[in-house]
């Protein structure tokens, strides 16, 4: 966890730069929860729930660093003082889900005069969602959204002091706030925001209205964040944003997302390194020999394709085609020939024929992913989509949707097992799931194998002879 140097003086104002003022607000909330707990006698505690991707993922370790620097004890939701929904908006059901949680939290808040109820996210950046939580939600202690999460201590300050329900939800920014504490879930692996905010405008996708403009990290703070958790024991990173291809363009001095893939590569003691989301039409050359060259990018990239129907994809605003998605496909398979290749498929966006959907059917037996997450296409106020006609029936969607999950399955469960037999070198995570005397690791091309192994292994890089393949995982032996 990552501190201040200097002394904070709590009789003086807080300061105006960031992050000491955050810092500055870290301590003043210590304060306000040592007395608190000195009054009932007992410590208080917190959940962090995390609804949605890896963004929010990441972020949910940021207010988890700022929660515990702050006092509080990490435990589960169920008896945790202080719950927090990060939440996420991306399809309709996502959000149904957090006001399902939020009815159950209401008697529990009855109950324990000391909880408090915190929300932030992407959904919070919907003036619908918060009309509605003050409405009906009056219960709920604070709320903020994408862009101030770094601000997280100051609200709490700003919660005790007022004891009303205090709300900052920001339009926009272009600020990015460097070096707050953030408590990591896995010791030895880490995801790491290169970017944040999409300017892509997909016409179905909410992101960028509640993500904002793109900004893209400096990259010498970047290295240095990865750096020093390499010095804290991480092997690997994750590095994150929306469209990870497109990092770098509004930098100072503009950096290719290649170039940067270069750099952190050089970083001693770092074995491997993921990113995710490849946006196709940002795909470039240069990353792909990187890609070829590197012996530390991992033999896997998420690439979402999203229909196979390339006039549906002009109506979705994706600017690829079918043909160039096929021949980027193609570029990347030579150049790494044993990558992993896994994607998104929409079903059901408006206007979809029958034709369309065969489509995508063709480009999924032609691609032959690793594996697909498939969604039906889910209506999103304020996007483009929303109001294009001919939404699609859902019994044709929900028809559509198990074939293409059919497809999708079938060829995943023959693409995995070509590794049958072979010996691969993973990195173990965690005690099996299916077996306490397995452990679990993870390969390059992100499959999984359970193993026999006991937990000292965990964090550790060991060879496994892969013997049987159950689908999508394997089952190995120790070598
Ligand atoms: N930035 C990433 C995706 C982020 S959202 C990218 O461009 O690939 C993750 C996935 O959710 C998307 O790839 C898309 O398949 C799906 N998605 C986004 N909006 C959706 C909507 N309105 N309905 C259904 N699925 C959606
Ligand atoms: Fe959404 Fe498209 Fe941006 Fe991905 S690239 S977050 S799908 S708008
Ligand atoms: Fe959801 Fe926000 Fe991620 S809407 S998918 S949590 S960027």
């Amino acid at each position: 966890m990552n501190t201040m140097d200097s002394e904070i003086n709590m009789s003086k104002e807080a300061p105006l730069e960031e992050p000491g003022r955050q810092y500055y607000y870290i301590e003043k909330a210590k304060q306000y929860i040592l007395e608190k707990e000195q009054e009932i006698g007992r410590k208080l505690t917190f959940c962090v729930t995390t609804f949605g991707c890896q963004m929010n993922a990441r972020d949910s370790e940021k207010l988890r660093g700022i929660l515990l620097a702050v006092g509080y004890e990490e435990t589960i939701e169920d008896v945790a003082d202080f719950v927090i929904y990060n939440t996420c908006t991306v399809r309709e059901n996502a959000n149904t889900r957090v006001y399902g949680r939020l009815g159950q939290l209401k008697p529990r808040k009855k109950q324990n005069p000391h909880m408090m109820i915190g929300l932030c996210g992407c959904m919070m950046q919907e003036p619908e969602v918060i009309d509605k939580l003050k409405k009906s939600y009056s219960f709920i202690d604070i709320i903020f959204g994408t862009h101030n999460i770094y601000k997280f201590a100051e609200l709490l300050c700003n919660r005790f002091e007022t004891g009303k329900m205090t709300v900052d939800i920001w339009k926009d920014t272009n600020k990015i706030v460097e070096d707050l504490p953030n408590e990591r879930k896995y010791p030895f692996k880490s995801g790491v925001n290169i970017m944040f905010g999409c300017n892509n405008f997909c016409s179905y996708c909410i992101v960028p209205y509640v993500r904002g403009r793109e900004r893209s990290r400096n990259p010498e703070d970047i290295i240095r964040e990865i750096e020093r958790l390499v010095a804290d024991g991480v092997s690997e990173v994750m590095l994150l944003g929306q469209n990870v291809n497109s990092y770098g363009k509004n930098l100072e001095t503009p950096m290719s997302f290649a170039k940067l893939l270069v750099e952190i590569e050089k970083i001693e003691g770092l074995k491997r390194i993921r990113f995710m989301t490849s946006h196709p039409k940002d795909l470039s050359d240069e990353l792909i020999e990187v890609m070829g060259k590197s012996k530390k990018i991992c033999k896997h990239l998420h690439l979402p394709v999203q229909s196979g129907s390339s006039r549906i994809l002009e109506k979705m605003n994706r600017r690829y085609t079918k043909e160039s998605y096929l021949t980027l496909v193609e570029k990347i398979r030579k150049a790494v020939p044993d990558i992993s290749l896994t994607t998104d498929i929409i079903v059901g966006f408006p206007g979809e024929t029958e034709e369309d959907f065969l489509e995508t059917l063709d480009i999924v037996r032609k691609v032959r992913y690793d594996s697909a997450f498939t969604f039906i296409y889910s209506k999103r106020t304020g996007t483009p989509a929303a109001t294009m006609e001919d939404q699609i029936p859902a019994d044709i969607v929900k028809d559509r949707f198990d074939r293409l999950l059919t497809e999708v399955q079938t060829i995943a469960a023959e693409v995995c097992a070509v590794h049958k037999d072979q010996d691969v070198e993973v990195l173990v995570e965690s005690v099996s799931d299916h077996d306490p005397s397995m452990v679990t690791g993870r390969m390059s091309n992100n499959l999984l194998v359970h193993f026999g192994g006991s937990e000292e292994l965990i964090g550790s890089y060991v060879n496994v002879h892969l013997t049987e393949c159950k689908g999508f995982y394997y089952i190995g032996e120790f070598q």
